[in-house]
């Protein structure tokens, strides 16, 4: 009886999100991918090589091969024959799945092995492993926040950070525009010169979270100003301000060697936050702190200390990846979806179309109407051309846009072809 009633209750939800248009519907099955011999051998044409393609993917009930341009996996690693080799010699070796918890029976070299890699390659003392970034931040910023902190974020922030301060318990929460450094600083302001404060000492301890890149948009966190901001108005706090970056979509994406927004802004926030998942090709998340930060949250993290960590075999297929990032392979890689992000974006805009400017591979078509948005969406779908459309409330009414992502595996002539498509559009 309860099921029935339950049953209904879901399939109302379902029809609200569906009234509204926003239900996500049913998803696509990617039932095999093709990737051509350079990529199976580990081989990257230059962006200005134009005779070969890049993988073609293929779905559930459908013969025609697909171009996907929404892969979050920039640096075109989840194919690449060192990764693939290196996270099936792990499995041989430790077995499919980790069988506990990190402090249980759940940590093998591999965990440790990639951990030491991480803090090194971000230049910091100590890193932790989880099993996704979105668990990373639900299990860092609840640890450090208490009755006596107030958190600042930014209104674009990830859904990860929103629910991660939906599970604390703050002092005080507030929100500024996005990238809008004035008004963050005038909440630093009216926070510490309120005279309540200074009388009840309620707040003591302030976090400034913000994600590196923005998701929907590619843009940055202006991380170097952010800082200077927090160090002017450090000392009026009792236990200061702790600044937080989630660059999931940066690292191993953007800045000259891949070390994400911090590198691209020439600083080091106190705790950065990242996935395994994204550049890196393989699957989970990290953080990285200092060592009293990293040992307190590895005793009390809900999100580590019960849930397990990734396989063995993922840790050493990160760990293969962040070698070739840093390595010329890696800066190679990386120059590719520069110089492809670029050629993409002003074929944009010389078909007429509106972008946002930046280096990173979040490449935005700004179409600023939702049903123009979807006609367009299903144009490339139509021609074999697989991107993201985002739509009210994912993002704000007005914003409305098609999501492009470049990768190491795409070519000039995949670029060209979307294009191509694009011009062909009712709305070049
Ligand atoms: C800023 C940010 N944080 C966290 C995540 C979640 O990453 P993961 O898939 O590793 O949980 C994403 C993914 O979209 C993200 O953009």
């Amino acid at each position: 009886m309860s099921q029935e009633r339950l049953n209904a209750f879901c399939a109302s939800k379902l029809d609200e999100l569906d009234n509204k248009g926003i239900l996500k519907g049913r998803e696509r099955i990617i039932t095999r991918i093709v990737a051509p011999e350079w990529i199976k051998k580990g081989w990257l044409p230059d962006a200005n090589e134009d005779k070969a393609f890049g993988p073609r993917y293929f779905l559930v009930g459908d013969d025609n091969p697909y171009l996907l341009m929404n892969s979050n996996s920039y640096l075109g690693l989840s194919l690449h024959p060192d990764v693939i080799a290196a996270e099936e010699k792990a499995s041989q070796n430790f077995g499919t799945g980790p069988g506990a918890v990190r402090f249980i029976s759940g940590t093998f070299t591999p965990h440790i092995e990639l951990e030491n890699k991480l803090a090194a390659f971000h230049q910091r003392e100590s890193a932790m492993i989880f099993s996704a970034a979105y668990a990373t931040v639900m299990g860092v910023l609840p640890p450090l926040i208490d009755d006596k902190t107030l958190v600042i974020s930014d209104e674009l922030n990830h859904n990860s950070i929103i629910n991660a301060i939906r599970l604390s318990h703050p002092a005080q929460k507030a929100i500024y525009k996005h990238l809008d450094l004035n008004n963050l600083e005038q909440i630093l302001s009216v926070h510490a010169s309120s005279k309540e404060n200074a009388a009840t000492q309620k707040i003591r301890r302030v976090l400034v979270v913000t994600d590196g890149i923005f998701s929907m948009r590619g843009d940055h966190a202006p991380l170097n100003s952010i800082l200077e901001i927090c160090q002017q108005h450090e000392k009026r706090y009792a236990e200061g301000i702790i600044t937080i970056v989630d660059d999931s979509h940066g690292i191993g994406a953007f800045g000259e060697t891949g070390r994400g927004t911090e590198e691209y802004t020439h600083c080091q926030a106190d705790i950065l936050i990242a996935t395994l998942g994204k550049a890196l090709g393989v699957n989970g998340g990290y953080v990285v702190a200092s060592k009293p930060v990293i040992d307190y949250l590895r005793e009390i993290s809900p999100f580590y200390v019960y849930s397990n960590p990734i396989t063995p075999s993922e840790a050493l297929a990160a760990k293969k990846s962040l070698d070739i990032l840093d390595s010329s392979e890696g800066l190679a890689r990386l120059k590719k979806i520069r110089s492809l992000t670029s050629h993409f974006k002003s074929g944009l805009i010389d078909l007429g179309f509106e972008t946002i400017s930046g280096e990173h591979p979040i490449a935005p078509l700004v179409v600023r109407n939702t049903q123009k948005t979807s006609r367009l969406i299903r144009h490339l779908f139509d021609n074999k051309i697989i991107a993201t459309g985002l739509n009210y409330p994912v993002v704000p009414l007005g914003d409305e846009e098609i999501r492009f992502q470049i990768n190491a595996n795409h070519t000039k002539l995949d670029i060209d072809q979307v294009l191509k498509i694009l011009q062909n559009s009712d709305y070049a």
